[in-house]
Order: structure tokens, then sequence, then C-alpha cells
């Protein structure tokens, strides 16, 4: 089976388990673990920020971010797309009372005339907008890095006008390989960062927040009001450095493999693709509905071999990650296209 669901589905090469072994480890919540003091450092200095807390997912993280930068009854802007928004469960609002008010993307990336006038003025009637999350590499948009000077024209907009920014960076590492722009470049435009070790890095569990010096003890605080606090958690943040260490610059060939699928996929009537927007590991495209719905299509694939996620009623999402290789790539495409012909062929009436 080539599973192409998501980039969490890899399981950690016997190295990485090996630096788990040989992780030094002590309480996180009565002292700092060594190893979980050794990852935020590391990622704190990457991304060019004061410090970092390790957390158990990317929602923590960015719930904690929102939390960290928003009192109850604040508001925050956020593009229509982005995971805070459609994958949390709202958790901003339900774990801190905090309101969302969602922006178009224009191919999810920002345009600025949109923002101008989102911002609530400061008196009895409103909420207080507060802040600005963005989303890179932009998991529903497909996978799309978000255009660098709309990032830094958005946010010192955001900043001029009394916002913070945050910037859910789960897959940011996507976005450094396939821009060519550091992490600490991007990370510059924003207040705070999340990013995730356990997407297409292939590490098992993790994310970081980062921020200044003066955010952390909050963010401690806030982390474990949510339940992140974990104990000998050095054995997971070790996984998460060797991550770090060993699995970025490969993050080209899980874009070349997503490219490669996409191409079968621009090939085969029945299905389309911009393949322009396939920038990264992530793959949207669109069943036809003579072909069948996205469900139907998904169901097929998985009983021919490839196995994918239905994203909306027409659309499919493919994902390319450590446990792909160029052939498996190259099938998965293969096989796609029978199993649109062959869904075709059926749907087809008989005369
Ligand atoms: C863009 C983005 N942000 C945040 C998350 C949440 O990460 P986690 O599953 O670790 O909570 C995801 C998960 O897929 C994601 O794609």
């Amino acid at each position: 089976m080539i599973d192409l669901r998501s980039d969490t589905l890899t399981k950690p090469c016997r190295n990485m388990r090996q630096a788990i072994m040989d992780a030094e480890v002590n309480d996180d919540v009565i002292d700092v673990d060594p190893s979980v003091a050794r990852l935020q450092d590391t990622i704190a200095r990457m991304l060019g920020k004061e410090a970092a807390m390790f957390m158990p997912s990317g929602t923590m993280t960015n719930q904690v971010a929102v939390r960290l930068h928003c009192r109850p009854g604040d508001e925050f802007l956020c593009e229509s797309g982005c995971h805070i928004y459609n994958y949390e469960q709202g958790a901003f609002a339900q774990l801190s009372g905090v309101v969302a008010r969602t922006f178009q993307g224009t191919n999810s990336s920002i345009d600025l005339r949109q923002l101008r006038n989102q911002i609530h003025p400061d008196n009895e009637h409103a909420v207080r907008t507060r802040l600005l999350c963005l989303e890179n590499t932009h998991n529903k948009g497909g996978g799309v890095v978000l255009p660098y000077d709309s990032v830094a024209e958005t946010c010192s907009w955001a900043h001029e006008n009394g916002l913070t920014t945050h910037l859910d960076g789960a897959r940011l590492f996507n976005a450094v390989v396939a821009s060519g722009i550091s992490a600490l470049d991007w990370a510059q435009h924003f207040d705070t960062v999340s990013v995730c070790f356990s997407k297409g890095l292939g590490a098992p569990v993790g994310s970081a927040l980062v921020g200044t010096e003066s955010m952390m003890r909050e963010m401690r605080r806030h982390r474990k009001l949510f339940g992140g606090a974990m104990r000998q958690s050095g054995f997971l943040a070790s996984a998460a450095l060797y991550a770090i260490e060993n699995n970025i610059p490969r993050l080209a060939d899980d874009h070349a493999n997503a490219k490669r699928i996409g191409v079968e996929i621009t090939k085969t009537p029945g299905l389309s693709l911009d393949l322009d927007r396939v920038e990264t590991n992530i793959v949207i495209f669109r069943v036809d509905s003579e072909v069948g719905t996205a469900v139907e299509f998904c169901e097929s694939a998985r009983q021919a071999g490839v196995w994918m996620f239905p994203f909306s009623h027409q659309d499919v999402r493919a994902v390319t990650h450590l446990h792909i290789s160029e052939t498996d790539a190259i099938e998965a495409g293969k096989i796609i296209a029978s199993v649109t012909e062959l869904l075709k062929a059926k749907s087809k009436p008989t005369v």
C-alpha cells in the first residue's frame, strides 16, 4: 500500500530510535529536561528567537499562542482556510474565549486590501482585534508557500496597527526548502512561530512554539493548563532533534515526488490540478463528477493500492513523506490514472 494520507504517518528510523534510546532525560515539569532544553535552544536559534517551548502537538502550540496574544473577548484575524480556524475544534473559543475573523485568501496568499478594514475600533461595542495568524506552507491551499513579500508587508501592516503576529509553521521547513528563504527570514516577521517535528521531518511526536524570553513564563503556564506539560519528554525531544539535524534537506525529495504524482494527474482526463501549485509535499486535485465523488475515488484508489484522503466533495489530498520513494510516487501516479479510467468507464451509460 502506498500511503499518501498524511506526512504524519512516518515511523522513526533505526537511528532516530537509537537517539531516543540514548536520550538524557529529567522531569521537565519539576526541573528542565536536558534534551528538551537542547531542542528548545536549537529551534529558537534556527528561528532567530530568544526562546522556545516544546509541546505535544501543533494544535497545542497554536492554541497556546492564541492564548498568549489574546484575552477573553479578543479577536484574531486569519485566512479562512487555515488550520487554526478549521481543524482545531474552535479551541480558541472553547479554551480561551477568543473569536476569530476570517479573510479570504487569494490562492491562499494574502490580499492586504481585504485586511485594511478588519480591525475593530477600540470602543465598548466591539471585541478587540489583537492578533494576525498566518499559515506557511498552507495545508488546505495544497501546500503552497506564501509569497514572502506579501508576508512581510502584511506583518508590518499588522504591527503598525497594534496587532501581534503568529505563524502556524507546522510545515515551515517545507517552505524553507521550496523557497530557499531561511527559517530565520520567515520567522523575523512574526512575534511567535509554531513548528512541527512530527510532519515532514519524521519525528513521532512534538511541536515547538518560539518567541521572546519574556513570553516563556506565560507559555509554560498555558502549556500546563492545556495538559501539555510532559515529564521525561527528552525521549521525544531527542527524536525531534534527530529530525531537524537530519531530515530538513531531504524534504526536497518529498516535493519532487509530489510533483511526479502531480504531473501524472494533469495528464489524466477526469482529474484536474494546477501543477504550479504543487510547490511542496501536498497535492490537492479535483475529481470530475463524471468520475465520481472524492470519497468514491479514494475508496477505489485504496483498493488499487494508493491510500489518500477525500478533502471535500470532489477534492482529494495526497501527501508525500519520508516513506514514499521515487518508485512509489511513479507507481502512485500510474494507479491514480488507471483508477480514473476505470471509474469513468463504469459511469458511462451502456447502449
Ligand atoms: C498547518 C497545520 N497546523 C497545525 C496542525 C496541527 O498539528 P497536530 O496534528 O500536531 O496537532 C496541522 C496538522 O496537520 C497542520 O497541518
